[in-house]
Parts: C-alpha cells; structure tokens; sequence
C-alpha cells in the first residue's frame, strides 16, 4: 500500500460491491467523475531550483485555524457503512495528524461521539432540512462538540441519479442505518440565497458554501457573507456534465478576487494534485474517496495511512518545487499542457 490508488483497488475487492458502488461512483455517464480526475493531468510544474528546502512544512491556516496540511477529509456520508466505526474512526486518524475534518450531516456517529474521539479541527457539513427547527438544533450540537465552522451544501436540491447504485441495488437511505441528524431526502431542495441570509444571521460560526462552480455564484456568495467558497461538483454524484473541480477553480478565484478564502475539491489523489490547486489560487483542498478507500481497508489505521501518504506526497512536492510552505506555491509554479494551450 504505497499511494491512494493501491487503497482505492484493495477498498474495491474487499467492500461488498452493492455498498462499494455508493462510494466509489457518480452520476450518470460518469463523464465528470472522470474529469474531475483528468483535470490534474493537464497542468504541468514549473519548479525553481537553488532555493533552500532544508526545512518544509505543509502547515497552513483555514479560516484562521491552524491545520498541519492544505489538504482536509472532506465531507462523505455514512462511513459505517464500510468500517464499525465510521466517522469516530476517521476523527481519531484526522485529529491524531492535525488534519481538518468536514463532517458530513448524514454521519453514522453524533457529533458527541465524534468529539469524544480526541480533539482535532473539525467543521459541520450542512444540508437544511424541510424542518428548519431540527437545522438550527443540528448546528447548536456541533457547536457544542467544538466545531469551529459550517460547511453549506448546495449543489444537492435534489440527489444525483447515480446508475451505479440503481444496477446494484443499492438503497439510500440503507436500512438499518441510524443517520441520528437526517437523511438525504429530508433536505430541502426549496433553498435559495434567502436561506444563506437566514442562516448567515441565525449562526455565529464562519460560513463556507459547498458546490460552487460559476463566478456568477462565488460573486454571489461573498456579496451574501460567506467566509470561504468551497469549489465543488460533490465528486461527479450530481449533475453529470458539469466541470472538473479544478477547471472551475480559476474563475471563482478571479471572481473572488481574495475577498475570502477558496477551497477546491474532485479528483485529489496525490499530493502533487493539492500543490496543483493552490498554484491555481486555492487556500486548501479536499478530498473524499482516498479517505473512504482507507477507512474501508484498515478502519483508523487506514485513514492515517492514507493521510501520511498524502501529507508525504506533498511535503516531497513542496520541496522539490521551491517551496518550504503551502502559501508560497503560486501561479508561476504550473502551466497548461494541451489542450489549454491551443484555447489560449
Ligand atoms: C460516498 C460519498 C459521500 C458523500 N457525502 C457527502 C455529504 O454527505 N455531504 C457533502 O457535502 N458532500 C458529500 N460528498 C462529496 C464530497 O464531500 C466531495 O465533494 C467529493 O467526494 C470530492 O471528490 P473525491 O471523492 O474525488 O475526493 C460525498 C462523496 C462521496 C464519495
């Protein structure tokens, strides 16, 4: 087990594959799934050399929180469907590393169980229900396990029809699953920016909105008071068709133009992808399915593998690059292979 794709492989042969389908797959024909990925090929490094690289760190801030790597678990649903742990189990792998954990509002553990885990930095993934009641006692409890910001969703008015799951039966909700704080059809496909205003006031934690991929929106976004915007297509689980993370990253960053933080994530699975990303003006990455591939192989252990693999990963890149930090990668540090080339 050297990198994320050797866990990706073993998770696959040892998951069940009517449970496996729901991590692992995307909507529809799948063709942003494997954007997503491909993204990261198209763009190359430009290292400098002759710099001092005897000391490198990968320690960087989010929202004025320290964190040991720009790379954070980002927010998937129900992990106990692959380890008898789940979330309480990939918290003590993040907490023990340093590392940012988003936690997702369809958790098999409660947020208590979580913080009982050992402290790390951790945010609250939010879906607003139908029932605003339960939406405003959900983000009181995660405050209350010492969450320090909300993450809201909103590429997901409606759940992606992913074909994977269907062949394969695959029911979601699965049954005899406890969700304790929702399950996805009780979120509410009615919201609009009027609820960001609703919950920008309502809730005293930084605000970061998940699933942009426009500048209309990013635009929007800041002008409603988000602290941080989450570039994201939810891993190709929503619209088929949409653009890859990272394609999408340039335009909101322009847009943004450095009134608050932005964050990408789809396709990661290398270190040097992160550094990829910050070079294209992201503050951090995220990324999902490495996590599930190690939480599914080795429970705790596996995460913290996948974790130091890719904390390695970028630490090695930082170094070979020029860089002794995450803040220094800039623009300079990567251009385009074809096709960007022939469009410019
Ligand atoms: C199995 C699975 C469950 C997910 N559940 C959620 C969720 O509950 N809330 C959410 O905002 N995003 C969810 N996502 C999307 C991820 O947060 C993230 O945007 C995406 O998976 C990143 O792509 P990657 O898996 O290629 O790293 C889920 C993704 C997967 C693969």
């Amino acid at each position: 087990m050297i990198n994320v794709a050797d866990y990706l492989e073993a998770a696959a042969a040892k998951v069940d594959a009517g449970v496996w389908c729901y991590f692992e797959g995307g909507a529809g024909d799948e063709v942003t799934l494997r954007a997503n990925v491909a993204a990261y090929g198209r763009w190359r490094f430009r290292p400098r050399m002759l710099v001092d690289v005897s000391e490198v760190s990968t320690a960087t801030t989010l929202l004025g929180t320290p964190v040991a790597s720009p790379l954070g678990v980002a927010p998937f649903a129900m992990q106990r469907l692959i380890d008898p742990e789940g979330e309480v189990a990939t918290a003590r792998a993040a907490g023990a590393a340093g590392v940012l954990m988003c936690v997702s509002t369809l958790t098999t553990s409660t947020h208590a169980e979580i913080a009982k885990a050992g402290d790390g930095p951790r945010w609250l993934q939010l879906y607003v229900l139908n029932d605003r009641a339960r939406t405003i006692a959900h983000i009181t409890e995660a405050r209350e396990a010492g969450y320090s910001a909300v993450v809201l969703t909103v590429d997901l008015p409606y759940v992606g029809r992913r074909e994977r799951d269907l062949r394969l039966g695959f029911q979601n909700p699965p049954p005899n699953l406890h969700l304790p704080y929702a399950n996805l059809f009780e979120n509410s496909p009615a919201l609009t920016w009027r609820d960001l205003e609703w919950i920008r006031a309502e809730m005293p934690l930084p605000l970061v909105v998940k699933g942009i991929l426009t500048r209309e929106d990013a635009t929007l976004a800041v002008e409603h008071g988000a602290d941080a915007i989450w570039v994201s297509n939810h891993g190709g689980r929503q619209l088929d068709g949409v653009a890859a993370g990272l394609d999408a990253l340039p335009e909101v960053v322009d847009a943004v133009a450095g009134r608050c933080e932005v964050y990408v994530d789809g396709g990661i699975r290398r270190g040097t992808d992160v550094l990829k990303a910050l070079a294209l003006g992201a503050r951090a990455a995220f990324a999902a399915r490495p996590f599930a591939g190690g939480l599914a192989v080795g429970g705790e252990a596996g995460v913290a593998s996948v974790l130091s693999i890719l904390r390695d990963e970028i630490e090695l890149g930082l170094g070979l690059l020029g860089c002794t930090a995450p803040d220094q990668v800039a623009r300079s540090h990567v251009e385009p292979t074809l096709p960007y080339d022939l469009l410019a």
